[in-house]
């Protein structure tokens, strides 16, 4: 068993996001297809006194560091399924924007997971990972996963998707977060109100990920959880706008937002376009990042003495 194991994991965009009605559970039925990017948080678990969290980065002071952590939550998870002491000092590298949209808290959970088993040497299979991830939140299993996939259900259903084309995306980080499910109560809300426009099915958006042009993909990215953030924060839209009137091929808010996301044609017109809205001051930071990237992978292993 390893002395102290690392772990990356990816921050996810959904290039469609289509929300059916509220089930029973309070969860809504979704058709979505999830996209890892090169944004990644970092999780390293050590030997430890118990369970111990630390974490560090930017936004590191807003996050609990008890048991109201996924992080936490996903080792005491794993050791109760095996039946393993839950000891380890786990450390927590934030790159992945805080309550952005970018799944940043289920991809620690993901990590938590992944960095533990292989730490106790619980060496779960595969698909038993999943079922633990799906039980601590609808995005852990595709934080696990990475890549492109069609993930149905609340989420955690999840079928692999052809994308073979590398995608480059501006990432454009509002300042606060939008707690996810003040975005669904509010889509709720403004259904209820009226017609709202809705995504639709997947296909169109299916089918442009296998074409080589990317105004393709940029025409076809939906997102219904987007009316209702920018009902919770109409200034978004200005940051949508300015994408797109400096030549952004798609653009939307990154799953509950407020995190807005635009396509480009590739790594030098996304660092452009990062610069120019870096300089509009439409948002609080800009970052590029390119997709698909693996899911939750062991980087870094240091071996016991
Ligand atoms: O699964 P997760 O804990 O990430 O979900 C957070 C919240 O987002 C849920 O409590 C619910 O309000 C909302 N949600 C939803 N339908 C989904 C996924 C999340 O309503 N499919």
């Amino acid at each position: 068993m390893p002395r102290s194991v690392r772990v990356r994991v990816p921050a996810k965009i959904n290039l469609h996001l289509g929300v059916g009605p509220a089930r029973p559970d309070g969860f809504h039925e979704l058709e979505t297809v999830f996209h890892a990017v090169s944004l990644y948080d970092d999780v390293t678990a050590g030997p430890g006194d118990g369970l111990t969290l630390t974490i560090e980065g930017e936004g590191a002071g807003e996050l609990p560091t008890g048991p109201e952590n996924l992080a936490i939550r996903a080792a005491l998870v794993l050791a109760e399924y095996t039946g393993v002491a839950a000891e380890a000092s786990i450390v927590l590298r934030k790159g992945i924007p805080v309550a952005g949209g970018m799944a940043g808290g289920s991809a620690d959970a993901a990590a938590t997971l992944v960095a533990c088993d292989a730490l106790w040497g619980t060496a779960l299979p595969r698909d038993e990972l999943h079922d633990l991830a799906a039980s601590l939140g609808s995005d852990v299993p595709f934080s696990l996963a990475g890549g492109t996939a069609l993930g149905t259900g609340r989420g955690e259903l999840l079928t692999p998707v052809l994308a073979p084309r590398r995608r480059h995306w501006v990432i454009a980080v509002a300042d606060g977060g939008l707690p996810t499910p003040d975005v669904y109560g509010e889509l709720d809300r403004l259904r209820h109100r009226g017609a709202v426009p809705a995504a639709g099915p997947a296909e169109e958006l299916l089918a442009a990920l296998r074409d080589d042009n990317p105004a393709v993909l940029g025409a076809v990215l939906a997102n219904d959880l987007q009316p209702a953030a920018l009902s919770l924060r109409p200034r978004l839209r200005r940051t949508l706008a300015a994408g797109l009137d400096e030549g952004a091929l798609g653009a939307l808010v990154s799953g509950s937002g407020p995190t807005c996301v635009f396509l480009a044609a590739d790594d030098d017109d996304a660092v452009e376009l990062a610069a120019t809205l870096a300089g509009l001051g439409v948002c609080r930071t800009v970052r590029t990042a390119y997709g698909p990237v693996p899911g939750a992978r062991v980087i870094a292993e240091a071996e016991r003495d």
